[in-house]
């Protein structure tokens, strides 16, 4: 139980890596606000039985991460419901392929809208509840694309490493309020992200140069997630942690 007692917020939770952390989160205790882009009746069921099996609160909360004004009321709402938030977990993405001279301008206004935008304005509306509490952990997921500089990926892997610095730069001017931020960027982790985006071939080459020879499974990366936000990692701030087998 290593969240017992705290809140939570997590976006992108209704899939993938989010809702393996939305699963993690609660059987560790710790109540979540659970930000999805749409709102769906199986993840609304999904929500009432972690939070009868774990005895926590989940508090679905649906919202579009590139439209500004939906997160500030999202934001609003979550802040009208409580003056205290532990963690923040900002992990929707959106990835795109496409060789740097074929994408447009647009394509990486697009894709910074979701993966860097709305992280920027979600933290500095949220991280004031911190501030004022003088506690908090925020954990932005990246991905070992911004370390790697994989082929095609200029717009997602530049979105992924400009987040990497925002979370650094907030990590010193948030520090002094006892809140920390770091980044986890996993490697190619089962998902359908990972399914739609890589094709066989490329996945094959890919596993040859990674370590651990296989791919991640999303309760690898929900771990790391959990120990960044709980109380065993209060001395780290700061840093990128890459979860990627061995790239
Ligand atoms: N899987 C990998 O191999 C891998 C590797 C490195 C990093 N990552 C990162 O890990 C994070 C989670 O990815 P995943 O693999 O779990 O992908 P996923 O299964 O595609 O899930 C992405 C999540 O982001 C949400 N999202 C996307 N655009 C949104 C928007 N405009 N507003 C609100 N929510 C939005 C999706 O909601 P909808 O269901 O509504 O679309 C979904 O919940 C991402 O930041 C990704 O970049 C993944």
């Amino acid at each position: 139980m290593l969240l017992k007692h705290k809140t939570s917020i997590i976006t992108g939770c209704n899939r993938g890596i989010g809702l393996e952390i939305l699963k993690t989160f609660s059987q560790n205790g710790s109540s979540v606000f659970a930000c999805c882009r749409k709102s769906d009746p199986k993840f609304l069921e999904d929500c009432k039985i972690m939070s009868e099996r774990f005895e926590v609160e989940i508090f679905p909360i649906f919202f579009d991460l590139s439209n500004t004004e939906e997160i500030k009321n999202a934001a609003d709402e979550i802040i009208d419901k409580t003056d205290s938030i532990d963690v923040l977990v900002n992990n929707s993405g959106v990835i795109q392929t496409s060789l740097f001279q074929m994408t447009k301008i647009e394509d990486y206004i697009k894709i910074f809208e979701v993966n860097f935008f709305s992280y920027v304005n979600f933290m500095q509306r949220i991280s004031k509840l911190m501030i004022k509490k003088k506690t908090g952990s925020i954990i932005n997921i990246s991905s070992s694309s911004a370390h790697e500089g994989n082929l095609g990926r200029s717009a997602y892997a530049s979105s992924k490493s400009s987040l990497e610095t925002l979370s650094k730069v907030a990590s010193r001017e948030l520090g002094r309020y006892n809140v920390r931020i770091n980044s986890i960027a996993p490697g190619l982790t089962d998902t359908k992200m990972m399914r739609d985006s890589t094709p066989e071939k490329y996945l094959n080459e890919a596993l040859s140069r990674i370590s651990l020879n296989r791919i991640a499974s999303p309760i690898e990366i929900a771990n790391v997630v959990l120990f960044l936000a709980s109380d065993l990692s209060s001395y780290i701030t700061g840093q990128t942690i890459r979860v990627d087998g061995g790239m």
